[in-house]
């Protein structure tokens, strides 16, 4: 497999080109000179230790790190060029192309709505659909997850739910709208095998969409992964096909 700097076949939806993160100028970079070009509809795992950079190298791409952050080099999507978006075209970006499941519990539900408002909220990403149509797809996605009594749950506020339930809720949301990149940050971190099998299956069903998932446990990544890419000090120090990989 040729560099990840230099591979350009293939119809790519997301490329990393060297990039760099460092907190506080002069700082040791945290992430350094990654490359990772996604095809359409392919699956890549990112292992690596802990504090090797994974999650970093996730949120920069979004630029959703703190602005105490220096972040270096190019992320494309589809020619789009992220970098050099405005915040109101990257808020566009977020969420209804790129989609993020970030790392722990569940905490970044909104707190102040119950789950079936921000599951319909992105499973909508702007297109208007009937509340009658929304609340059928939001109800029909949260039974594929089988998180258990589903019409009570768009009722539940997110305080309500245990950790792992407020986490598959967010694996869910991450998956609904039409966004054709998933990000997702540890996604079975805490999990039991059976509900590990549930975000397994979900993730292998997400035909035509692009999955970068950070993880640890590394049945999950031979499961799902098609590419690994492993992270170690801040380096991106192996990039092989899963078959090459495993
Ligand atoms: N906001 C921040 N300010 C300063 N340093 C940070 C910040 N966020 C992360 N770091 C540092 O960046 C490095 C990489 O962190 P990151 O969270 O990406 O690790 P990780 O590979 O995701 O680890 P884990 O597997 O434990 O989730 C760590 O040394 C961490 O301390
Ligand atoms: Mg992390």
């Amino acid at each position: 497999m040729p560099h990840p700097c230099q591979r350009r076949e293939g119809s790519q939806v997301l490329e990393l080109k060297r990039i760099t993160v460092r907190f506080g100028a002069g700082g040791v970079p945290v992430v350094e000179d990654v490359c990772l070009t996604v095809e359409e509809g392919t699956k890549t795992v990112i292992i690596g230790e802990t504090g090797s950079g994974k999650s970093v190298l996730i949120l920069a791409l979004l630029k959703l790190l703190p602005s105490t952050a220096i972040v270096t080099g190019e992320v494309i999507y589809r020619g789009i060029d992220v970098f050099s978006l405005s915040e109101r075209e990257l808020a566009a970006l977020r969420g209804a192309k790129i989609a993020y499941v970030p790392q722990g519990s569940g905490n970044s539900l909104n707190p102040l709505h119950p789950i079936g408002k921000q599951v319909g909220e992105s499973m909508a990403a702007g297109n208007l659909l009937p509340a009658k149509e929304l609340r059928a797809r939001v109800l029909a996605l949260l039974k594929s997850f089988h998180l258990g009594d589903e019409e009570r749950l768009v009722k539940q506020y997110p305080h309500t739910l245990s950790g792992g339930m407020r986490q598959r809720v967010l694996v869910a949301m991450g998956v609904a709208p039409g966004a054709a990149v998933i990000l997702a940050d540890e996604p079975t971190k805490g999990l039991d095998a059976a509900r590990v099998r549930l975000v397994e299956d979900s993730f292998m069903r997400l035909e035509g969409k692009s999955l970068i998932c950070v993880t640890h446990d590394i049945s999950f990544a031979r499961k799902i992964g098609e590419y690994v890419s492993v992270m170690y000090a801040a380096q991106q120090v192996e990039i092989a096909s899963a078959e090459v990989f495993f």
